[in-house]
């Protein structure tokens, strides 16, 4: 019998045919509205296979009522929206999609790290609502790049995807991690520092790390309160890491000169969220990944994930490593 898979949004089209082949396959055929959950509920149950995103909240509650799931496969490297535990506890396979995202993620960062330090968005208004008078001496300014000194926190594939980029601007690159990378030191030219070192010297803070019971709100009033008043804050990882308020609070005071937000700790971002009304804020809605090429090879590779978990197959990026049952798998 072919095994039954559900899909939570509409994926690119060389993703589904893969899954038609040799799966019965049934989809929310929505891009932009996510699946609701009264519907997850009714399909989760008969499916031995599900592809979701990362606006899917795979929780206990819904595992329960699952029947035949054998693989939840996230097309994301993130998967705080799943309940690992939950998951491993079942019998079920959690996968993500690690890799094929690094260096588009990388360039989304460095993007929006330059159009924050130099007022992109800001300046492009600026033209469009006729402001643009005359060129002058201090319109417009911003923060150097080259050259300024970047601190990651959070040194993995993306990471040290951006510590690449920073040296290409010769920034001096420091880095805050769980372990110590002394392999991409010596490789990147980088320096390992405390959370705190970090904070208080770079002039660009980048938040890359995964969100964790650990990571939640790592970045608050304390944090931010030692760092340069002229430094720049971006969040390309999760929303929740940074506390909001807590920055919010630091850009409306002048303790710091700037953040570059894709992602917020309610996505998407409610229009009268206090951080959308100040001018040194630029936001993007979570497209830290959003390029053609790179969406496709997600959504390929989280539908190669979930033809390997319903096959009886190891499944290549396989979240939960000690879940039951995977000593039978080839
Ligand atoms: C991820 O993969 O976790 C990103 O947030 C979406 O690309």
């Amino acid at each position: 019998m072919r095994p039954k898979v559900y899909i939570t949004r509409r994926i690119p089209e060389s993703a589904v045919a893969k899954l038609r082949e040799s799966c019965e396959m049934d989809m929310w055929d929505e891009t932009d509205v996510p699946v609701p959950r009264e519907v997850l509920v009714d399909k989760i149950q008969a499916v031995d296979g599900l592809l979701c995103m990362l606006t899917e909240t795979i929780d206990e509650d819904l595992l329960t009522r699952a029947k035949q799931l054998s693989v939840v496969s996230n097309m994301a490297v993130g998967f705080n929206n799943i309940d690992v535990d939950a998951a491993t506890t079942k019998g079920i396979l959690v996968t993500n999609t690690p890799g094929v995202l690094t260096e588009t993620t990388a360039d989304l960062t460095f993007a929006l790290l330059m159009a924050t330090a130099r007022r992109i968005v800001e300046a492009s208004d600026y033209v469009r609502k006729g402001n643009w008078k005359a060129w002058s001496p201090m319109q417009m300014t911003g923060q150097d790049i080259y050259g300024a000194t970047m601190g990651i926190i959070g040194l993995g594939r993306i990471g040290e995807a951006l510590a690449k980029r920073a040296k290409g601007f010769d920034m001096h690159v420091l880095y805050y991690n769980r372990n110590r990378k002394e392999n991409a030191e010596k490789e990147l030219g980088l320096e390992y520092a405390s959370l705190e070192r970090l904070l208080q010297v770079s002039d660009y803070v980048c938040v890359l790390a995964p969100y964790t019971p650990h990571t939640r709100n790592l970045i608050d009033k304390r944090e931010l309160s030692l760092m340069k008043p002229t430094a720049i804050l971006i969040n390309t990882a999760r929303g929740g890491i940074v506390n909001e308020a807590a920055l919010y609070e630091a850009l409306r005071d002048n303790k710091l000169w700037a953040a570059g937000l894709d992602v917020f700790e309610q996505e998407p971002v409610s229009l009268d969220h206090p951080l959308l009304t100040l001018p040194n804020v630029v936001t993007l809605p979570h497209i830290g990944s959003a390029s053609i090429q790179t969406r496709t090879r997600m959504a390929e590779l989280a539908a190669a994930n979930l033809l390997q978990g319903v096959s009886g197959q190891m499944p290549t990026h396989l979240v939960n490593k000690d879940v039951r049952g995977l000593t039978d798998r080839k």
